[in-house]
């Protein structure tokens, strides 16, 4: 470990002195605490914060190919056995993306403990386990499920499991691990304290599980059990078919190295991401950045040629994703609120953005890979994402789909 005076001065060269303002008030063990923070800083966030403005141009667009639901379902048995011996083979492992902080919610607890029953008690991830459990009855297979979280739900995720007896997954196929933290910074970059030897961090977006779920020590497990390809999902869509063998099957059947649920878009401007070729590798495009050109766009059939939205439901190969895991991924950044320490030494909760996060995105590693299967799924049946309490996207319409669905709450 490094001494006080090594950091001191490789903050000051960084232009980062605020870490230290509150050194002398500190226990020797909050000291070597604060300086070991300091120490494991990724420079890699403030590095391209700096360069912000100048981020990387898209590159050239075109429309994807993607499987419709039609298409499957010519071949659904063929994609049914591959997949069902896949599973039984043991190659498949799960992925539980249950690190975000679902501010949108406004819960302080795990957005995966939130509670959508109306007369039981129906949790997002009871709702999860159960639809990995529905795929268990037809392949009699357990796949090792690995639940990412963050620092600051990683506690209180454990031991909900625990408590509810994993919903009735096998505890031994069940393992935890955290998702690496960014430093937060002001809009001068400077990294924020949230207490005098505490900096303020924050999860480092949902693109970093892969090399979280490495440094966690699971290759290990992984080659042992021969898992090579893993169904990576959003915490948040209490309707969508995990472990699929007819989704596993058809990636398996056309050779490729990854797999996108998508939903048929349902109107023109939908707020959602667009499944797509960028440069001729597959990526997804934000509707925000498509133009009327593109969303006029037809195919050769007459329909609209970005018609196909991402639902954060992936099946990616574990070998294809260790040979890209080297490139270097995009930061992105969040402008939010977030509680600080200011330079008077009072904590301060700001009603504003006061700060930037920093983020990788897993449509960015869809874009690292050779080729990308979009695989359509019925929305009605498979997409009930929350993301607020009301509205679009939120509980409300996350309880009538599951009550469409035969669903009791
Ligand atoms: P969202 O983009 O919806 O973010 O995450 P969020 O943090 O859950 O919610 P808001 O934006 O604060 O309201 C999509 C998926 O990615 C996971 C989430 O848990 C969810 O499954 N995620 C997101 C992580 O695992 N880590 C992150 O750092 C961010």
């Amino acid at each position: 470990m490094k001494t006080y005076e090594e950091v001191k001065k490789e903050i000051a060269d960084a232009g980062q002195e605020q870490l230290l303002r509150w050194y002398g008030d500190l226990t020797e063990e909050e000291k070597a605490s604060l300086l070991g923070q300091i120490e494991s800083i990724d420079t890699t966030y403030l590095s391209a914060f700096a360069a912000r403005g100048e981020e990387t141009k898209r590159g050239v667009i075109s429309p994807i190919r993607a499987m419709s639901i039609e298409e499957r379902s010519k071949r659904e048995d063929i994609f049914r056995e591959k997949g069902v011996k896949a599973i039984r083979e043991g190659r498949l492992g799960l992925v539980l993306l249950a690190g975000g902080m679902g501010t949108r919610l406004g819960s302080k607890d795990p957005k995966g403990m939130y509670d959508i029953g109306k007369t039981r008690h129906v949790y997002i991830f009871q709702r999860l386990i159960e639809n990995i459990l529905k795929n268990i009855h037809t392949t009699g297979a357990f796949s090792h499920l690995f639940i990412m979280t963050s620092e600051k739900n990683d506690i209180a995720t454990r031991a909900f499991f625990k408590e509810n007896g994993c919903f009735g997954y096998p505890a031994d196929y069940v393992h935890f691990f955290r998702q690496e933290m960014a430093p937060v910074v002001d809009p001068d970059g400077e990294i924020l304290l949230a207490d005098k030897g505490v900096l303020a961090t924050s999860p480092n977006g949902n693109g970093g599980w892969f090399t979280s779920l490495l440094k966690a020590g699971y290759g290990d497990l992984m080659e042992k059990e021969g898992i090579d390809y893993l169904n990576v999902f959003a915490v948040d869509n209490v309707l969508q078919n995990i472990g699929d063998p007819v989704f596993f099957g058809a990636v398996l059947d056309g050779g490729y190295p990854c797999g996108s649920k998508v939903v048929r878009k349902n109107s023109r401007d939908e707020k959602v991401g667009v499944m797509c070729l960028e440069d001729g590798r597959p990526s997804v495009i934000e509707y925000f950045e498509m133009t009327d050109a593109m969303l006029d766009e037809k195919n050769e059939a007459g329909l609209p040629a970005y018609a196909f939205g991402v639902i954060l439901n992936y099946l990616f190969s574990v070998p294809a994703l260790k040979k890209v895991m080297d490139e270097k991924m995009q930061v992105h950044f969040a402008n939010k609120k977030v509680a600080y320490l200011d330079e008077k030494g009072t904590h301060v909760e700001p009603a504003e953005p006061n700060a930037w996060k920093f983020e990788y995105f897993i449509l960015d590693q869809v874009h690292e890979l050779t080729s990308c299967l979009p695989y359509e799924v019925e929305r009605g049946k498979e997409f009930a994402p929350i993301k607020n309490l009301t509205g679009t996207d939120s509980v409300e319409s996350a309880r009538a789909l599951c009550e469409e669905n035969g669903i009791e709450l």
